[in-house]
Parts: C-alpha cells; structure tokens; sequence
C-alpha cells in the first residue's frame, strides 16, 4: 500500500521523481531551457555541446561544492550526485 501510494506520488508529480531515474540525456534536455537547443548557447549562457568532459565535470562540481560562484548553477549542480554529474558531462560532451 505504501508502495501504491509513493508509485502515485512519482506519477503525479513528474519533476519530483528522483532524478536518478532518467536518463543521462533526459537531465542534459533540461539544460536547453537556459543553454539553447542541443546546448548550443543562448547568449548570454554558453554552450556546453562538445566541451571536454573534464571541464564540464569540473565547471558543475565547482558549482556544487560554491568554489565557484554564480546565479543558478550552483543550485542546479547540487541537485545531482557526483555520478551524475560525470554521465552529464560525458553526455555533453560527446554532443558535436
Ligand atoms: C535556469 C537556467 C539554467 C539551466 C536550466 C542550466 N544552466 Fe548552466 N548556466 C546558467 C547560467 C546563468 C550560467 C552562468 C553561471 C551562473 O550565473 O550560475 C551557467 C553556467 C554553466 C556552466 C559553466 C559554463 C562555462 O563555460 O563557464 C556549466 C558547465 C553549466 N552551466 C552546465 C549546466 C548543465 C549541465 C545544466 C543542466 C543539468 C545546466 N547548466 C542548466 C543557467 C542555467
């Protein structure tokens, strides 16, 4: 029953899913809505498509950890593991 319930609760509530259950591209889409289609840049927001993995890695573990400051990244880098946060910046930077 408890299941039942909490399974209601994901389905209802799409955004409050764990974001572990998407998948790496899903999370990397969301990006699109600042940093442009296919993470292309939207000036004045970067681009991320095609940057090194280890930049990227290190930009959102920076972010998440306040090294580096900013506006809504840090916010953003902490809603994610550290896995995660790898397979993002694999995913980006695979995009060409
Ligand atoms: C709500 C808008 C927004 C969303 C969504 C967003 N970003 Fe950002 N991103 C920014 C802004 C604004 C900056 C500049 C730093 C700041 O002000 O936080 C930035 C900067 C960055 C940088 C540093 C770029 C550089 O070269 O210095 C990285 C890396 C980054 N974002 C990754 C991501 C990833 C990965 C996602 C998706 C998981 C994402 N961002 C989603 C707005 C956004």
């Amino acid at each position: 029953m408890k299941r039942v319930a909490s399974m209601a609760i994901v389905m209802a509530l799409p955004w409050a899913a764990p974001a572990l259950a998407q998948s790496p591209l899903a999370i990397v889409q969301t990006c699109y809505v600042c940093h442009g289609p296919d993470a292309r840049g939207a000036a004045p927001i970067a681009p991320l498509a095609g940057l090194p993995k280890d930049h990227l890695a290190r930009q959102m573990a920076d972010f998440k950890a306040d090294r580096r400051p900013g506006t809504i990244m840090n916010r953003i880098a902490k809603s994610y593991t550290d896995e995660q946060i790898g397979l993002i910046a694999e995913t980006l930077a695979a995009m060409k």
